[in-house]
This record gives C-alpha cells, sequence and structure tokens, in this order.
C-alpha cells in the first residue's frame, strides 16, 4: 500500500510481528498501575494496545502518557508482538512516543448519552466504534454501486443540483433564489437522465438529493443521496431484474468485506445472508389484501404481546438497577449502572412508544382503501411478512408521479415498483417504466395540474425517437440503515440534515 508518511498502521500490524514499528493515533484509555501502563490507541483502521513500564529509562515517557486524556493524539513506538487477549490481537511493547495534541474533557465519554446531545457532538462522535463501522459500510456500498454499475457497461452522468421544475412533488421543494428567478435543489435527477439514457442507452446517477421533508420519521432526511439508473429499451420485468441483481450484490460485498464491522453493530448477519433472488413480488392490489388479511392481524397482535413482555421486563430490571445503584460503594459501580439505568430508559420509551402505536397501525391496515399510497406503517407490515426484499407493483396512478406509464391492461395503474426492504424496513427504491407517448403524458400533467412549460425539454424525449425506458432510485442511507441494522436513518450519514437540524 502506498504511504503517506513513516507511520505503520494499525490494520498492517499483522505484516511486522517482532518488529519496531511508529504508531500515530488517538488514545481510547489508558489504565495505570503505577508501575506499568495499558494504553489503547486507535488510529482510524483499528486499535492496538500499548504497554509501558515505569523504568528508570522510560521515566520521563511514562509520566508524559499517563496524564493524557481521552481522544488525546500521540505517537507511540515499539516492537509488535501478537498478544491474543489484546483487542485487535497484537500488542506493542512501549519504547518510545510524544504528544502530539492534547485532549481534555472529551464530551463524548464510554458513558451513555442521549442522541440530541450526541448529534450535537456529531463531529466528534464520528470517532466511535460504531460510527467508524457504520461509515466503512458506507464506503463499501458506495463502491459496490459504481462496480456495478460500470461492470455492466451503465455511464455515470452527473445531473445538475440546481433545477428549474419540479422532479418529485411539489410538497417538498427547497427553492432558492438563483440571481432572482426562484429554482429548487434537485429531488431527483430523473429527468435529466432520460436525456442521457437516449444518448448513452444505460446511465446512472448519484449525487445528493434534497426535499423539504416537513416530518420526523426514522426514515427521511433532508439531504439524502440517491443512485438512479436509467435504461433505453427495458420493460418492468427488466428492471425488477436490474434491481434484483442489484441489491444482493451490494449486500454481498458487504458481508464480503464488512463481516466484523457488522458484528461490532450487532447485525444479525444470517438475515442479511438470505438475501438472494428471487425477491418476493406483489402488486398493490394484492398488498391492499395482505393488509386487510389475518396475517397482518395476526403479526401485529404477536407483537403487541411480545412487546408488553419486554416493557415488563425493562420495568424490572430499572427497579432492581436504581436499587443497586444506591447501594453500590465504587465510583465506577455506580457509572456501569448509571449507564445501564439511561439505556434502560431509553428502550422502554421506545417499546411503549411502539405498543402505542400498534392499535393504529391495525386500524389503518384495515382500513386501507385501495387507492391510497403505501403509508409507512403499511410497508412496515409487508415487509415483516417477507424475509427478502419484496417489490410491490402497479400502484394507483393518481398516489404516483405524472410521468410513470399506465398500464395498458388497467389505467388505473402505473407500470412501477417500489422495492422494500425485510424486517420492517420498508422503501428503499422507487422506479417505474416511464410513459413515452406524447399524448399520454401531456394528459398525466395536465391532470396533475401542471404546466407544461417549464418540462418542454423533456417533452422532446417524446418527440425526437422516443423510445419505452425506464429506471429507479435507491437511497443510500435507508439502504445503510438496514444492512446496519439501524433504528433511524441519522446514523447513516455522516452529517445528518434534518428539519430543526443542520448543526454542526
Ligand atoms: O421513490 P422516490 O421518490 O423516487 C424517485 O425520486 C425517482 N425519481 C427515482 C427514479 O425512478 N429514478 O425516491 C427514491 C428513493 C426512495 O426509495 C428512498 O430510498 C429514498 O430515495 N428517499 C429518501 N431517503 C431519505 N430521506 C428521504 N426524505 C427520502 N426520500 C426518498
Ligand atoms: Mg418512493
Amino acid at each position: 500500500m502506498k504511504k503517506e508518511n513513516a507511520y505503520v498502521t494499525i490494520g498492517e500490524l499483522g505484516e511486522y510481528i517482532g518488529q519496531e514499528v511508529a504508531l500515530a493515533g488517538w488514545v481510547v484509555t489508558l489504565r495505570s498501575s503505577g508501575k506499568i501502563l495499558f494504553l489503547v490507541l486507535r488510529d482510524g483502521t483499528g486499535i492496538c494496545q500499548g504497554v509501558l513500564e515505569k523504568t528508570a529509562e522510560h521515566d520521563a515517557l511514562f509520566d508524559s502518557l499517563s496524564h493524557l486524556g481521552q481522544e488525546s493524539s500521540i505517537e507511540m513506538k515499539g516492537v509488535v508482538r501478537v498478544e491474543s487477549r489484546a483487542p485487535g490481537g497484537y500488542e506493542l511493547a512501549v519504547s518510545g512516543g510524544r504528544v502530539i495534541g492534547e485532549s481534555r474533557d472529551f464530551p463524548i465519554t464510554p458513558k451513555e448519552h442521549g442522541i440530541d446531545f450526541l448529534l450535537r457532538q456529531r463531529h466528534l462522535w464520528l470517532r466511535s466504534s460504531r460510527q467508524t463501522a457504520i461509515m466503512r459500510i458506507r464506503d463499501t456500498v458506495t463502491f459496490a454501486i459504481r462496480e456495478f454499475f460500470h461492470n455492466r457497461e451503465f455511464k455515470l452522468v452527473d445531473t445538475p443540483i440546481f433545477a428549474p421544475s419540479v422532479g418529485e412533488g411539489a410538497s417538498t421543494l427547497f427553492e432558492v433564489d438563483y440571481f432572482g428567478q426562484p429554482v429548487y435543489l434537485a429531488q431527483t435527477g430523473q429527468l435529466y437522465l432520460e436525456s442521457a439514457a437516449m444518448a448513452l442507452r444505460k446511465v446512472y446517477c448519484f449525487g445528493p438529493t434534497f426535499r423539504a421533508e416537513k416530518s420526523k420519521t426514522r426514515r427521511h432526511l433532508t439531504e439524502f443521496w440517491m443512485v438512479e439508473p436509467e435504461v433505453a429499451f427495458i420493460d418492468l420485468d427488466g428492471l425488477l431484474e436490474l434491481a434484483e441483481d442489484f441489491i444482493c450484490s451490494i449486500v454481498g460485498k458487504v458481508l464480503e468485506k464488512n463481516r466484523s464491522d457488522l458484528e461490532l453493530l450487532g447485525r444479525d448477519i444470517g438475515k442479511l445472508e438470505k438475501v438472494q433472488k428471487p425477491f418476493a413480488r406483489v402488486t398493490y392490489s394484492e398488498a391492499v389484501e395482505i393488509l386487510h388479511g389475518s396475517r397482518a392481524e395476526k403479526l401485529l397482535r404477536v407483537e403487541y404481546s411480545q412487546l408488553e413482555k419486554l416493557i415488563a421486563e425493562l420495568e424490572a430490571e430499572l427497579e432492581a438497577s436504581t436499587q443497586q445503584q444506591a447501594t453500590v460503594t465504587k465510583a465506577w459501580q455506580k457509572d456501569k449502572l448509571g449507564a445501564r439505568i439511561i439505556e434502560i430508559r431509553d428502550q422502554l420509551a421506545e417499546a411503549r412508544e411502539s405498543l402505542k402505536n400498534i392499535p393504529l397501525h391495525l386500524e389503518l391496515a384495515k382500513g386501507f382503501n385501495w387507492g391510497k399510497d403505501l403509508g409507512g406503517s403499511d410497508e412496515t407490515i409487508i415487509s415483516k411478512l417477507h424475509e427478502r426484499p419484496v417489490f410491490v407493483t402497479h400502484y394507483p396512478r393518481m398516489t404516483k408521479a405524472f410521468y410513470m406509464r399506465q398500464d395498458r391492461a388497467n389505467e388505473q395503474v402505473v407500470e412501477n415498483f417500489d422495492l422494500l426492504a425485510p424486517e420492517g424496513v420498508g422503501e428503499i427504491i422507487g422506479g417505474s417504466v416511464r410513459e413515452e407517448e406524447l399524448d399520454r403524458l401531456l394528459a398525466r400533467m395536465k391532470e396533475e395540474g401542471l404546466a407544461t412549460e417549464p418540462y418542454e425539454w423533456y417533452l422532446d424525449l417524446r418527440r425526437y425517437g422516443s423510445v419505452p425506458h425506464g429506471g429507479f432510485g435507491l437511497g443510500i442511507e435507508r439502504t445503510l440503515g438496514w444492512i446496519c441494522g439501524l433504528k433511524h436513518i441519522r446514523e447513516a450519514i455522516a452529517f445528518p440534515r434534518m428539519m430543526g437540524k443542520v448543526y454542526p
């Protein structure tokens, strides 16, 4: 590997057993018995424990290191030895080192913190082992996406962020002042990508996307990354096959490269290994029947009783821990119990909230009428009834964007699909065949009350050699949230943007 400096990284230590190396990184923990110092260092590639004895020779070094605070940056030299009990499997017999940058009272301690606090400390929170695991997996996902399309001869086309017209729905537009003219931040690259597909046949774009989502949910950000392929001469079956191969290849790459990260996150890897072709395909109308049916009801009832049991267990543990905390004498015992109490309270709040929502979800499912768009709780139910991702196709025309192709056999529905990830995650992909006939497209725009003028360029694609074509968009954060088993997608991006949250 090409090096940018003289330091060996922790990830490479296996190649240096028995040799003296210099590491550079940040202090995770320090423990000193007065005679011997254990210092756990992280350097962005792994963690390594350094051991330093207080000898006459190392007296000054011992003193300078043993007073360091968490996250101080240091250089540490020593001989590498195999130590199966050490985190990472190697240990450094420290013989030299120096402080690079001190850190005092690092705000994020190994104790538990609330989510609002952590989000305000996001610039520092990123250093934690969970967050670095998520970022490493995100890197794998991004690379796997580019590789997948590159290997299939798709060409990357970067679409604009300043857009003069609505892409996906007028209610979530971010307006910006473009030299006195109002324009919007891109909600999708799709319409531009359709032009490019007429030039290059198979194309994709991959970039940030903006939606003024005014609801606070676990699945919505106001700025998220979306990858969108678009293909000329493709039909709905072709699109489903493409999406299926795409998801399997992304999940496969993560399983290959990030097993230890998934383990660190506590992800049930077996569930990801089940992500194999073929995925189930249900139509929207079938999905409505599922929502009305007994399987959905049973699922919710089972969940209700499981939650009741969990709540009772957590309440009992909370009481026991609180009593124990009052009697223990050592500070570290009090801290440990305190951390667990915060955790239990969070879990309890969440479980009570879910319990409260179940009757509502049941009511929504039972009362679901054909013609409505599937809501978050409806998607959750359908997704939970499947072990693999599931395609829902042929939604009512009126719930979907104007550009979707009407099914010629049933004009009430369109040739579209959403891909719902399993385990209750819900939609991670939305896509469709595009309406290729000018007259039908114009009629749909009229139905939606859209002025044609801003879309003249888009309509030109139907005037000059129109062909059947289609594509889809996959949200990176939702996909990553599913793969990593995150409860909320805010941890799936380095600096999340949500309503009311833009700092740091
Ligand atoms: O279903 P959507 O709105 O589809 C489109 O934008 C199409 N133009 C795509 C296409 O056909 N080329 O969004 C696609 C995906 C969703 O399935 C979801 O994964 C993600 O984008 N997404 C969001 N992710 C996070 N926060 C939000 N507010 C999101 N809105 C959509
Ligand atoms: Mg959608």
